[in-house]
Order: C-alpha cells, then sequence, then structure tokens
C-alpha cells in the first residue's frame, strides 16, 4: 500500500513553534515517526510538507492514480481551504485528517474544517501519534 503523507504550512517550524502547544519535536522528529509508523504498519510513506496552499493541491492532484491513501495535517489551510477540499474530492482518496492539538479545544475559528468534509476519519489532540492511528486506519480499512 502506498500512502501520501501531506503537512501543511508552519509544521516545518514544530519544535520551535509554540512549544505549549506542539511540543518541543521537531519537523525532522516527525519524519523519523511517520518512516517508522509507515514501517511498522507495512506501507509506503511518501512525506511532504509545504507552506503554500496551489503545492498542496498540486500534491494530492499527483497522488491520483499513484497512492491509495492520504493522511493529511492541513495546518491552518484546514479552517480556509476549499481548494484543498476540493483536491481531496477530486481524486477520491481515501483520506484522513491529523492535528497534532485537540482543535475543538481552541479558538472559534479552528472549529470549522474544510478538509474534514473529504475525509474517512480525524485524529486530533494525540501529538505525533495520531500520524500512526492514521496511516493503521488506512493500512486496516483500506490495505491490501
Ligand atoms: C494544527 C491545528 C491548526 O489549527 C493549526 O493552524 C496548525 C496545526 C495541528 O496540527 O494541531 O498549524 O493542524
Amino acid at each position: 500500500m502506498k500512502i501520501l503523507v501531506i503537512n501543511g504550512p508552519n509544521l516545518n517550524m514544530l519544535g520551535k513553534r509554540e512549544p505549549d502547544i506542539y511540543g518541543r519535536e521537531t519537523y525532522a522528529d516527525l519524519v523519523s515517526f511517520i518512516q517508522s509508523a509507515a514501517l511498522e504498519a507495512g506501507v509506503e510513506a511518501e512525506i511532504f510538507q509545504s507552506n503554500h496552499e496551489g503545492e498542496i493541491v498540486t500534491k494530492i492532484q499527483e497522488a491520483w492514480g499513484e497512492k491509495d491513501g492520504i493522511v493529511i495535517n492541513p495546518a491552518a489551510y484546514t479552517h480556509t481551504s476549499v481548494a484543498i477540499l476540493d483536491a481531496l474530492k477530486a481524486v477520491s482518496l481515501p483520506a484522513v485528517e491529523v492535528h497534532i492539538s485537540d482543535v475543538t479545544k481552541r479558538e472559534e475559528f479552528r472549529q470549522i474544517s474544510y478538509a474534514r468534509l473529504a475525509c474517512v476519519k480525524t485524529f486530533m489532540g494525540l501529538g505525533f501519534e495520531g500520524y500512526r492511528r492514521a496511516i493503521l486506519y488506512l493500512k486496516e480499512q483500506f490495505g491490501v
């Protein structure tokens, strides 16, 4: 099974960025965590991060016919991007939404998730563990 793991804007700043919310581990630590989780699940994971909405849209489009599922933390674009929602709908791949923090306990503007409308499952508030759970979920539900 081949999956694409997408991380949106500012997640490259993990470790430096609001550590009380996102923790002290870095983006490089997150990449190693995801690689280990993928290995453990027996899936092939491509890991991508971008601070640009259009690049994320293009990356999702490129998954069509190439990947079997998507794990996505759209970060701030979660709450604003109809373009990412439409891209997820366009490729019609099973997608799982992940957030490091529990967005339900945060500001009002974080209560909407456009991406969620095209996702089969959401894991939030579990830190890096959410990515492992998302990968395992895709494997269990859609893996061959
Ligand atoms: C986030 C939550 C978003 O609201 C925020 O904009 C992020 C990270 C999370 O992983 O908790 O950048 O997606």
